[in-house]
Parts: structure tokens; C-alpha cells; sequence
């Protein structure tokens, strides 16, 4: 099959062909329709994330169907359409059993090694093994993956958008619905308004919040933002936290989102978060090393910090019900894609996020 390499750090990927062996027991074979390009991707790409490993198949927002079965997989059958999950969901270990964790326990070292679950790979090219990425390696033809890692989403899902719900717009919305839980009738603040940042003020609006004010650098995507849901705009700055102070009669937001991955605007976040019980919920990744700078008082006063990884989504069972909602008719998705392409085009996406034009580029295979 062809899929795209990252040979080198630093480098474009090279598409070419290599070879994927038969899905063991508990793993699946997926044949791709369309993937995402995410931040993530193009991290692991320059060379920046300390964890990288190379080669490897990179891409991770994934939606195809399901072609073969491994030995014991129960859930998902040929011609099911799937959507891949970064952030598994075993139904089986300590966190997937709370409630208060999507951090899914039982695949995490290996797949942070670039294997599969048993230790081992299926990708390799004459011979010579290459890693999978997140546990995905969605910029393929096919892949191969764990059931526990794979979302049956309604066969009627437009490959395309569904997509989307692999990462960024899960990761947004979640952190509103599921880490944040917001409240009907609250004051929300999104700082950030890319894949992220968007879904999540489309999340606060599903979730029956009053005003909604978007804080973002760039006029075109806050006009995006309306369209999700904002009631207000904000062109970042400074100036945000005293202008959010003036905006709730000086004491700040009952719900903070940060969607930027700037650690300046993190704490921004925090301090625009109410006295008494304003919860600031932190998505952005921010860069190796940096830390989060804030004054303990605003801890003591009562305002808390949250952090959310995928949105705090638990993927088999959520992503499915984020999909149904996007179905019928309470999510618009369609403004997010902003390119289509082929998989040859993959280097093309990742100059096209590094100039910041548009909110997600998807390839689309076939
Ligand atoms: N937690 C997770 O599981 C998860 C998943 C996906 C992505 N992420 C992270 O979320 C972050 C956002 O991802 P994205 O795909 O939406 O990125 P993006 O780059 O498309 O969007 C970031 C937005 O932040 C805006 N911004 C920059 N500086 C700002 C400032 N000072 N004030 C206000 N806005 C500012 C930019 O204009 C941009 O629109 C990234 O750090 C990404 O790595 C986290
Ligand atoms: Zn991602
Ligand atoms: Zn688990």
C-alpha cells in the first residue's frame, strides 16, 4: 500500500510503498477514506517532540471501514465505518471504569513506542520494520489497529467530516461537554479559535451556555466562531483579561478555555476565570519545557484548573453520540474543511498550517 513516511525529522515525508502484514488477534484492518491534518503531525514531523521516532507512518485523524478481523474482535465487523482513536477505550482498566478519566490505561507504553499492543509492528518496507504513530498511522491506504482503538460511527457519516471527530473537534467539544461540563445559562470565555478552540465554543453553545465570548488573533476565524455559537468576539491581546473583567461586572468568567497552545494565554485563561468557581480548562499543548506561570491567589479565591486530553472524551462510546449529534443537524462541521487533497499533497497541508490558512486540511483516499 502507499503511505506516508517521516524518514527524517525535519523533512518532508515521503510517500511510497510499503508493506502492512494481516491484523492479529484483537486488531483490525481499516482501509482509509479520509484523514485529518493536525498540529500533532507536523510537531512529530520537525523534529520538535522529544518523543518522536522515525520511520514512522505519521497521521491520526482517521475515518475509513473496516475490510478484515483479527481473532477475537467482537465489535466492529467488515464494512462497519470507523473512526481511529488516538486515545483508546479498553472498558476494562482503572480509569475506564471511573467516570472521571478518558485516560485509558491499557495500551499507553506500547503505543508510545510506535507498537501495537503486542509489542510488535505490522508496517514495514523490505523487511525493515516501521513504527505506528499514536497508534494510528492513518496517512496510509490502510491500517492496522487495536479494536479497542476503533469508533463504529453511523455508516451514513461522510467520511470527510467524520474525520474531524478523530481529534481537534472531539478535543474541543469534549472539554466543554465532558471536562468542563458546562453549565446551562453560564458566562464562557474560548481563547483559541483553530479546530480546537472551535469546537469547543460549539460545545459550550450545546450546552446551554448564555454568552460566549471567542478570543482569537486572527478576524477571519473569529467570524468562524460566530458561526459555532459566539455571541462575542475578541481580537487577543493584553488587554483580554481586563476587557472580560469589565464584561462580568469584574469577576471573571464561570468557564475559561484554552485552545492556543501559548502558555501566556494559558494563564490568561486562569485569571479571566471567576472568583468563587470559575473553572479554566487547558487544551493546548504547549512547547517542551515551558511552564504555566500563576499566582497561587488566584487558586486560593476559589477559580480551578483542569486540564483535557482529547477532550476528556471517552472515544468508543462518545465519539459515536458527537457524530449522531453532528447527524442531526446540531453541529456544523462543514466550515472546518478547508482543503481537500490527495495523500501525495500531505507536505502541502503542513505548509499550508504553518501559514495558518484555513482550520483543517483532509486527505481523501480512493
Ligand atoms: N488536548 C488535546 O488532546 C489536544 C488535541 C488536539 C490539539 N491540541 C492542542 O490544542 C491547541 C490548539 O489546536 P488547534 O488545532 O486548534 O490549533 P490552531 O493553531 O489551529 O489554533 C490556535 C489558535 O490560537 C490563536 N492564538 C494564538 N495566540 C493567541 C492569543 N494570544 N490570543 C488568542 N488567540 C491566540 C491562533 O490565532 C489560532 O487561531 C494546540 O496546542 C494543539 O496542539 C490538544
Ligand atoms: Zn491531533
Ligand atoms: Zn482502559
Amino acid at each position: 500500500m502507499r503511505a506516508a513516511v517521516l524518514e527524517e525529522f525535519g523533512q518532508p515525508l515521503q510517500v511510497q510503498e510499503v508493506e502492512l502484514a494481516e491484523p492479529r488477534a484483537g486488531e483490525v484492518l481499516v482501509r482509509l477514506e479520509a484523514c485529518g491534518v493536525c498540529h500533532t503531525d507536523l510537531y512529530t514531523a520537525s523534529g520538535a517532540d522529544p518523543s518522536g521516532y522515525a520511520p514512522a507512518v505519521l497521521g491520526h485523524e482517521g475515518c475509513g471501514i473496516v475490510e478484515q478481523v483479527g481473532e477475537g474482535v467482537r465489535d466492529v465487523a467488515a464494512g462497519d465505518r470507523v473512526v481511529t482513536l488516538f486515545s483508546p477505550q479498553c472498558r476494562e482498566c482503572i480509569h475506564c471504569l471511573s467516570p472521571r478519566t478518558n485516560l485509558c490505561l491499557a495500551i499507553r507504553g506500547e503505543q508510545n513506542q510506535g507498537h501495537l499492543p503486542d509489542g510488535t509492528v505490522r508496517l514495514s518496507r523490505d523487511g525493515e520494520p516501521i513504527r505506528h504513530f499514536m497508534g494510528t498511522s492513518t496517512f496510509a491506504e490502510y491500517t492496522v489497529m487495536p479494536e479497542i482503538a476503533l469508533a463504529k460511527v453511523d455508516p451514513e457519516a461522510p467520511p470527510d467530516r467524520a474525520a474531524l471527530f478523530a481529534c481537534g473537534l472531539s478535543t474541543g467539544l469534549g472539554a466543554a461537554m465532558y471536562t468542563a461540563g458546562v453549565e446551562p445559562g453560564s458566562f464562557c470565555v474560548v481563547f483559541g479559535a483553530g479546530m480546537v478552540g472551535l469546537g469547543a465554543v460549539a460545545g459550550c453553545r450545546l450546552q446551554g451556555a448564555e454568552r460566549i465570548v471567542c478570543v482569537d488573533l486572527s478576524q477571519d476565524r473569529l467570524e468562524l466562531a460566530r458561526g459555532q455559537g459566539a455571541t462575542d468576539l475578541m481580537v487577543g491581546g493584553p488587554d483580554a483579561v481586563a476587557e472580560i473583567l469589565e464584561m462580568t461586572d469584574g469577576f471573571g468568567a464561570d468557564y475559561t478555555f484554552e485552545a492556543t497552545g501559548n502558555v501566556a494565554v494559558m494563564r490568561q485563561a486562569v485569571e479571566a476565570a471567576r472568583m468563587g468557581w470559575g473553572l479554566c480548562t487547558v487544551a493546548g499543548v504547549a512547547g517542551k519545557g515551558e511552564t504555566l506561570d500563576v499566582v497561587p491567589r488566584f487558586l486560593i479565591t476559589g477559580r480551578r484548573i483542569a486540564g483535557s486530553s482529547f477532550g476528556g472524551v471517552k472515544g468508543r462510546d462518545q465519539v459515536p453520540e458527537l457524530v449522531r449529534r453532528y447527524l442531526d443537524g446540531d453541529l456544523d462541521v462543514d466550515p472546518f474543511v478547508s482543503h481537500r487533497m490527495k495523500l501525495d499533497d500531505v507536505n502541502h497541508a503542513f505548509e499550508l498550517m504553518e501559514a495558518h490558512d484555513g482550520i483543517r486540511s483532509v486527505i481523501e483516499f480512493s
